[in-house]
Parts: C-alpha cells; sequence; structure tokens
C-alpha cells in the first residue's frame, strides 16, 4: 500500500508541478497531503480540483522562509517526508528581481531544512530512519550544454542565471544537511516540465494564449535554444518513485528524452492551434523573433538512466502526444487561465535587465 498512515509535506503545492504532486498522491497513495504554499502570484486553487472535501488533503498558508511557522506545522502534522518544490521558478523574472529568488530558494530551502532537521531529532530511531526530504531541483544548476552531450548526475554546476545560481545554492545546502546531520535527503534535477495547469508565463502556455488571441508569438533570439521537455505528470511519478525508493543521499535526473528547438515548440502549437481554433490566417504567421534573454542558456538535455535503471521510471507521454493533450487542455479549459489574467496578470515581456 503506497504511503499507507504517511504524511507527505508539499511545499509549493498550488503551484504547477508542487498540484500535479498532490492531483497523483491524492488519487493514487493512501498519503495524507499538507500543502504548505505562501500562495505568490504562481499559486491557484483551482489546479487542485476536489481537494477541499478530501480527508487526506490539508492546505497550510505558510512561507518556508518563516521558522516559527514550519516549526508549528511539523509539531502539528508529524509528517514521515518533505518534498520540497516551493520556490520561485521563472527565469525572466529572476533577471529583474532576484532577490526573492535568493530569499525563497536559499534561505527559504535553509529554513526548512533547519526546521527539518530539528523534528527528525525529535523522532524515534524507526521513524528516524524511513523518514525523506526530497529536494526538488533543475536541469538549469549545470548551465548549458553545446550541440552535444547529456547533464548526467555528475555533472559540474555552473549556473548562468539568477534563477538556477539560487537553486544551485539550495542543492548544495541539501547535500550538506545530508553529510553533516545525517538527515535523510535526495535531489532531483529535472528539465523543462509542461501540461496541464502551467502558469502562463512559461513558453508553452504563453505561446498557446497569446496564439488563441491572435496576437505575436515572441519567439526568443533565433529560436535555436534546445529544451527537453518532460509531461508534467510525468514528473510527478517519478517525484513519488524517487520519495519511495531512492537511495539516500542520491541525487537523480529526471527528463523525456524531448530535445526541441523553442521554434519547433511554437510551430507545433501553432500547427496544433490551426486544427483546434482556426483563425483566418496560419498561426506560424504571428511567429516574432525578440530580443534574446540576457545569458540565455543554450541547451539543455538530461540523461535519465539512473531513473530508469534503478527506479523503473519510464516517460510516458512523448513530445507529440504530451504537447497535443496541453494545447487541447488550454483550448477547454479557458475559465482556469482567462481567471488569471482577470486577477491582473498581464502576457508582457520581462526580463530583458532594463
Ligand atoms: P511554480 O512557480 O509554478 O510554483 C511555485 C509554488 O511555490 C507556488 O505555488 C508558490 O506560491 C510557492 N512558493 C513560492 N515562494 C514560496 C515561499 N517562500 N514559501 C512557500 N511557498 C512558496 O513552480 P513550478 O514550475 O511548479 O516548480 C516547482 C519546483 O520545481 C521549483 O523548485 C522549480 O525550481 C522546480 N523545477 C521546475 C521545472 C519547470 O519546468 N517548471 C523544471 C525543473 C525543476
Ligand atoms: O530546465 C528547467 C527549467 O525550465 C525550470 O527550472 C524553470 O523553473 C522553468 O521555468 C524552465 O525554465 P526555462 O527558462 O527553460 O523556461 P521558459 O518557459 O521561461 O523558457 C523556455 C525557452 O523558451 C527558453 O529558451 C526561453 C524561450 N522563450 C520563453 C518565453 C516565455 C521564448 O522564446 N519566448 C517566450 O515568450
Amino acid at each position: 500500500m503506497r504511503f499507507k498512515a504517511s504524511t507527505i509535506f508539499v511545499t509549493g503545492g498550488a503551484g504547477f508541478i508542487g498540484s500535479a504532486v498532490i492531483r497523483h498522491l491524492l488519487r493514487n497513495t493512501h498519503a495524507r497531503v499538507v500543502n504548505i504554499d505562501k500562495f505568490t502570484y504562481a499559486a491557484n486553487s483551482d489546479s487542485l480540483p476536489g481537494t477541499t472535501d478530501n480527508l487526506n488533503y490539508a492546505f497550510e498558508k505558510q512561507c518556508i522562509c518563516d521558522g516559527a511557522g514550519l516549526r508549528h506545522l511539523f509539531a502539528k502534522y508529524q509528517p514521515d517526508a518533505v518534498m520540497n518544490l516551493a520556490a520561485e521558478s521563472h527565469v525572466d523574472r529572476s533577471i529583474d528581481g532576484p532577490g526573492e529568488f535568493i530569499q525563497t530558494n536559499i534561505v527559504g530551502t535553509f529554513t526548512l531544512l533547519q526546521e527539518a532537521l530539528r523534528y527528525w531529532r525529535t523522532l524515534s530511531n524507526e521513524k528516524r530512519e524511513q523518514f525523506r526530504f526530497l529536494h526538488i531541483s533543475t536541469d538549469e544548476v549545470f548551465g548549458s550544454l553545446g550541440d552535444d552531450g547529456f547533464f548526467t548526475e555528475t555533472t559540474a554546476y555552473a549556473p548562468n542565471s539568477p534563477y538556477s545560481a539560487s537553486k544551485a545554492s539550495s542543492d548544495h545546502l541539501v547535500r550538506a544537511w545530508r553529510e553533516t546531520y545525517d538527515l535523510p535527503t535526495l535531489v532531483t534535477n529535472c528539465s523543462n516540465n509542461y501540461g496541464p495547469y502551467h502558469f502562463p508565463e512559461k513558453l508553452i502556455p504563453h505561446m498557446i494564449i497569446k496564439g488563441l488571441a491572435g496576437e505575436p508569438l515572441p519567439v526568443y533570439g533565433d529560436g535555436k535554444n534546445i529544451r527537453d521537455w518532460l509531461y508534467v505528470e510525468d514528473h510527478a511519478k517519478a517525484l513519488t518513485l524517487v520519495l519511495e525508493h531512492g537511495t539516500v543521499g542520491e541525487t537523480y535526473n529526471v527528463g523525456g528524452r524531448n530535445e526541441r528547438t523553442n521554434l519547433h515548440v511554437v510551430e507545433s502549437i501553432c500547427d496544433l492551434l490551426d486544427e483546434v481554433a482556426p483563425r483566418s490566417g496560419a498561426h506560424r504567421d504571428l511567429i516574432t523573433f525578440v530580443a534574446d534573454r540576457p545569458g540565455h542558456d543554450h541547451r539543455y538535455a538530461i540523461d535519465a538512466s539512473k531513473l530508469e535503471r534503478e527506479l523503473g521510471w519510464q516517460a510516458e507521454e512523448n513530445f507529440e502526444s504530451g504537447i497535443g493533450k496541453t494545447v487541447r487542455w488550454y483550448v477547454d479549459k479557458q475559465p482556469w487561465w482567462r481567471a488569471i489574467l482577470e486577477r491582473g496578470y498581464a502576457t508582457k515581456r520581462v526580463g530583458l535587465s532594463q
């Protein structure tokens, strides 16, 4: 029985990946889930349908930088595991305002580690053995690849943006709390996620929403930068598997073996929109090349063979199946993203460092 009688803290559970993890845990395991989320602009309770009546679910509005607040929650719920997904996640925003990234991603992870350690030390030997702290990170900590090669778990860290530098720092803290204090931690580093409930600032939902509005589709630079796309529900399954069966102290790369140039991604979205939401001209006509992102990493590509080999994980979606599902989801679920626009989110360019 998966996670029977277990309580799992999911920080950032109202965000894109955190909400997918919570939906997956509630649907497929017996875990009691406590969603700990500060509820920033990126949070959305509409991404957790049906949770309010679920006896296995609790929500706590809580910033991970607040040690006293976290201490109270550890005492109240006595968790068996923590999955740390709370973060500032958008590279462009980190260019304009790195301070929040330093606070949440570094200071917040430090504070969460300290409170997890304080709580863990109060547990029985048996409970200490079973406790897990899983930190969710990104492939961006490894920097940028040339045209060949892949990121593995032993690739040296070389972050290039304020976002990725803050994530790299948090990864190092998690490792140090294991090495120094024996806290049972694990780290995952994942490539670009996409799928339902993705906040409209990120490439794929941004292009779908602008395409549906008949607005220009802004491709940074020449569109030849490459990302390695992973369907978010495949990621949620991978994280659950790592929590259940991963080896303490290890890191696991998660990726879907779906490298695509940004231009290919945008053209694919355009072609799908031509089918499901035709306009008078082709959606490709809306593609506009705009000024590049400062410090724009050229290519990310994950070698996920450790996760596949050791834990038996396999991505179920490839890019073509996943992008088709995603475009249809945004066309069908317009109230979900229109509510975000109505709350004041403007789909305008940020991150030019001006
Ligand atoms: P997101 O921006 O969609 O959601 C982040 C969530 O964290 C939001 O609900 C927000 O309210 C919450 N949060 C922010 N600051 C907080 C704080 N101080 N205290 C408590 N909660 C706070 O992010 P996401 O895309 O779901 O990413 C989740 C995690 O996965 C992040 O750590 C990110 O670095 C990592 N990651 C993301 C991707 C991706 O493609 N989206 C890929 C690899 C790794
Ligand atoms: O690789 C994992 C990372 O993927 C995560 O750690 C981050 O949290 C997540 O946001 C994502 O970072 P990226 O910077 O790769 O994602 P973003 O969606 O912002 O951009 C993807 C690519 O598309 C990138 O090369 C920049 C480009 N882009 C983006 C936008 C928003 C455009 O060309 N036009 C756009 O309008």
